[in-house]
């Protein structure tokens, strides 16, 4: 990987094109769901491989919540599966595991596996591996309004992030997005403020390692400026 040494920490990836990945081989939707799943398996683990500290992944979004219910539940067991199955592994890598969104419409089987990788991984450090699940910007942003009416506090940026489902997680350097669309989906956007972004055509079940290393290569061309000038000029 040729990254000219700069390396982002964190990384969101907004998992796109499951669905377009299985039509385009003439399978049912679920088809490519489930290939989507091996894919985030093993870009969990090359992520952690290659030093990437932050990885946060848009698993379900509040709106997809609202899908045919045969393609909601579908997801909701691929979930079941990923967490039974695959997050031991990838626990093996040194990953922390940590979930996101709101976890309370999903099954009690399913949030006792998630407090489980939460808790079996808390003290691993190499990767912190955040799962968005039932997410939504919007949702999480007025969750966190609504603490701060309660607490009865001013908030500034830093006191108002931490009340967010990412608190403690640092802001995206690099977000990606796979599957050809250009927009954010009401992913992170208070966090992704300053990120700079990736779009990729391709779709997720063929987003593998070469695909992430080339996104990682982008992000080390691009000149962060915060809002400030180009070094140089005035
Ligand atoms: C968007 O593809 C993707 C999703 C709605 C789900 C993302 C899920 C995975 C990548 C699998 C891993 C999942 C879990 C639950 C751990 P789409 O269906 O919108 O694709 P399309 O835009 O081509 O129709």
């Amino acid at each position: 990987m040729d990254t000219e040494g700069k390396i982002p920490s964190s990384v969101a990836i907004i998992m796109d094109g499951n669905g377009r990945w299985a039509k385009k081989r003439l399978l049912p939707r679920s088809a490519g769901h489930a290939a989507g799943m091996t894919a985030l398996r093993k870009i969990a683990i090359h992520a952690a491989t290659v030093g990437i500290k932050y990885l946060t992944v848009y698993a379900l979004s509040t709106e997809n919540m609202s899908r045919p219910k045969a393609e909601v539940d579908f997801l909701i067991d691929l979930l079941r599966r990923y967490f039974s199955d695959y997050i031991p592994e990838i626990k093996e890598y040194g990953a922390r595991i940590r979930v996101i969104g709101d976890v309370s419409v999903f099954p009690d089987d399913i949030r006792e596996l998630m407090e489980k990788a939460e808790r079996d991984t808390a003290t691993q450090n190499k990767l912190v591996f955040t799962i968005a699940v039932n997410y939504g910007g919007r949702d999480e942003i007025v969750r966190a309004v609504n603490r701060a009416v309660e607490d009865g506090e001013k908030v500034d940026e830093k006191s108002f992030s931490s009340l967010l489902d990412t608190e403690g997680l640092p802001d995206p350097d690099l977000v990606i997005r796979t599957g050809g669309e250009v927009r954010v989906s009401n992913f992170l956007l208070w966090q992704g403020a300053y990120s700079e972004y990736y779009f990729t055509d391709v779709y997720f079940p063929d987003f593998d390692e070469k695909e992430f290393d080339r996104a990682i290569e982008a992000y080390g061309r691009r000149d962060r400026r915060y809002g400030r000038l180009k070094k140089g000029d005035k």
